[in-house]
């Protein structure tokens, strides 16, 4: 895994890693070598030999300032390299995002996806840069240090490490027996967490309607619940712990009694005694501290799955052989296609849109109007069947190239929270000012813009908060005027706008229609009488085809829905 998340970073990431790996090492080589002047000074003070002391005392300056260099070194270079891995990790992401089916972006989704841009891959920087650079180079120095001493005396080496390896087998017991506490505590806790997610949310309805008193009841046993396994657990890790501390303080213990009865016999002198007693604590350093290495190393691993979970997700198929489209009508050959977890289901479409017409989906609402609208665009797959524009499937159009050919004026308008003018933007990219206002006065909100005190450079909040759901809509066709693409999709809003708002939509549209392949989902009939061919639908299914007047005719739902929208009118004017 370590090798994989390395994978992921640049060069200059990685060259980063070693280089705080190489200056951490260095400088706690240094702090050895400050001990060992200071022991030197210690000697000659001692022996009343003063000659060399000055030497000393400059040596010591020398590697406190070769210190501080090589602290910051190390630390800028875990900084870049940390950041070359989170910006590397994120950019594959946001790339991968791009290429997913909308069918991909559930409401849990897009809440794992925002913890894995947050959380985890600030885990995996955290943890790979900052976290291992310092373990490797306690690694290294350990090694170093270690050996040297084993040089100086194998036996006081092997007094040192003596219980170290029964240690690490209790260690590595302990960990496995409590895994499965482990997992207990984690369960109880999302059970603790989920309970009091649907308390807040549901709070008025449990006061109204008297019933907090026993989901508080339920809310405190799983509390305690999750108490008592929590501290099974602290007690289970204090214990493990508690005897791999003890079996290193024993190795310690015993290599300082063998020293001392080597001392004794002449067999180690008393400076080597005390270099063993003092270096030992370095080579211990990364024995103290893996228990920390290996609740690091199991954050970055889930943090490292949860984002391959979403790199490995399918995404939408490129093709590595993409046909170029010439003509522009749009046909669906016996289309089946039902959502991911959703009774709806639509069997069996064939439709046919020919290039310049107006075509209008119609009928109830949840029928499929926008769906169909969906698989035009490819965000979602078909299941059968097949979806041809100019007689090429659109599996074998280039996506981009695709996309570019569509304009979409959505039923839920996505604004971002920026200007107005960037807003509008987003149809084309390399629009200059002019396009853009030419854009919205097409679009009938050029005067609704200037009439702001900031005009184009209003900032809009997020999702276009402080525009009117007509105003939104109307921005929407002025990216489309923008994108001035052969094809547009216009889905109207469901709910109702005023009537002046309505007029100037219903302008603007017949003006984006002019000369374009034009797919109109209406709510509104009255909008769409022109149209060259009205497509009914009913739960999923085509159940009427024809123009305004074939379809009165037929007296089907097409003559019901425009009938209940009369007089709906009618009682709407004489209201
Ligand atoms: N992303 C989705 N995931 C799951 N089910 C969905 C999704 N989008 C729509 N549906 C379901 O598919 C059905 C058809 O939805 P669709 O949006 O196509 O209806 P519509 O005809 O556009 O309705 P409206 O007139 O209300 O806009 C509905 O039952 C809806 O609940
Ligand atoms: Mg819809």
């Amino acid at each position: 895994m370590i090798s994989n998340i390395l994978g992921y970073t640049t060069k200059k990431g990685k060259g980063m890693l070693i280089v705080s790996i190489i200056f951490f090492t260095l400088k706690s080589l240094l702090n050895a070598a400050m001990t060992i002047v200071i022991l030197n000074m210690i000697q000659n003070i001692v022996s009343r030999e003063m000659n060399d002391l000055l030497k000393y005392w400059l040596l010591l300056i020398a590697i406190i300032i070769l210190k501080g260099i090589f602290n910051t070194i190390a630390d800028l270079a875990k900084h870049l390299s940390g950041f070359e891995i989170a910006a590397k990790i994120r950019e594959k992401v946001v790339v991968r995002l791009k290429q997913f089916s909308l069918g991909f972006y559930n409401k849990e989704r897009l809440g794992e996806i925002s913890t894995i841009i947050h959380k985890d891959v600030d885990n995996i920087e955290m943890i790979t840069a900052h976290m291992w650079s310092r373990m490797f180079s306690d690694i290294i120095v350990a090694f170093i240090i270690g050996g040297t001493l084993f040089s100086i005396n194998w036996k006081m080496g092997l007094a040192m490490v003596s219980f170290i390896p029964l240690g690490i087998l209790l260690l590595i017991f302990g960990i496995k027996s409590t895994t499965k506490v482990e997992k207990e505590t984690q369960d109880d806790l999302a059970e603790m967490v989920s309970l009091f997610v649907e308390y807040t949310k549901g709070i008025t309805l449990l006061k109204a309607f008297n019933k907090s008193e026993t989901f508080e009841n339920k809310l405190k046993s799983s509390t305690v619940k999750f108490g008592e396994s929590s501290k099974k657990l602290s007690k289970s890790v204090a214990k493990y712990l508690g005897e791999y501390f003890v079996f290193l303080e024993i190795s310690f213990a015993i290599m300082a009694i063998v020293g001392a009865i080597m001392v004794f016999y002449n067999q180690l002198t008393i400076p080597n005694y005390i270099i063993f007693i003092i270096f030992s604590k370095e080579f211990y350093n990364p024995f103290n501290n893996i228990e920390s290495y290996w609740l690091n190393y199991i954050k970055v691993k889930d943090s490292y799955g949860r984002v391959m979970g979403v790199l490995n997700t399918p995404i939408i198929e490129t093709t590595s052989n993409p046909v170029k489209i010439s003509k522009l009508d749009i046909e669906f050959n016996n289309v089946d296609f039902s959502y991911e977890e959703d009774e709806f289901q639509m069997k069996d479409i064939n439709l046919g849109i020919e290039e310049g017409s107006m075509v209008a989906l119609v009928g109830p609402s949840g029928s499929g109007k926008t769906t169909i609208t969906n698989l035009i665009l490819r965000f979602y797959e078909p299941q059968r069947g097949t979806i041809n524009i100019g007689g090429v499937d659109i599996k074998d159009i280039d996506y981009d190239d695709l996309l570019s050919n569509i304009s979409i004026v959505m039923q839920n308008v996505v604004l971002f929270s920026d200007t107005i003018y960037d807003n509008i933007k987003v149809g084309n990219n390399t629009a200059t000012k002019e396009e853009v206002i030419k854009a919205a006065k097409k679009a009938m909100i050029h005067d609704f813009i200037m009439s702001l005190p900031e005009g184009y450079d209003t900032k809009l909040g997020e999702n276009g908060v402080g525009l009117s759901g007509g105003q939104k809509q109307r921005l929407s066709i002025a990216r489309a005027f923008l994108k001035d693409s052969p094809i547009v999709i216009l889905d109207e809003m469901t709910s109702n706008v005023d009537p002046i708002n309505e007029r100037k939509i219903q302008k603007a549209i017949s003006k984006l229609a002019k000369n374009r392949t034009v797919i109109v989902v209406a709510h509104h009939l009255k909008s769409i009488k022109n149209a060259d061919k009205i497509v009914v639908f009913e739960k999923g299914k085509i159940v009427e085809v024809g123009n305004h007047n074939d379809l009165l005719e037929k007296s089907g739902l097409y003559k019901e829905l425009w009938d209940a929208q009369k007089n709906a009118h009618i009682c709407h004017l004489s209201a």
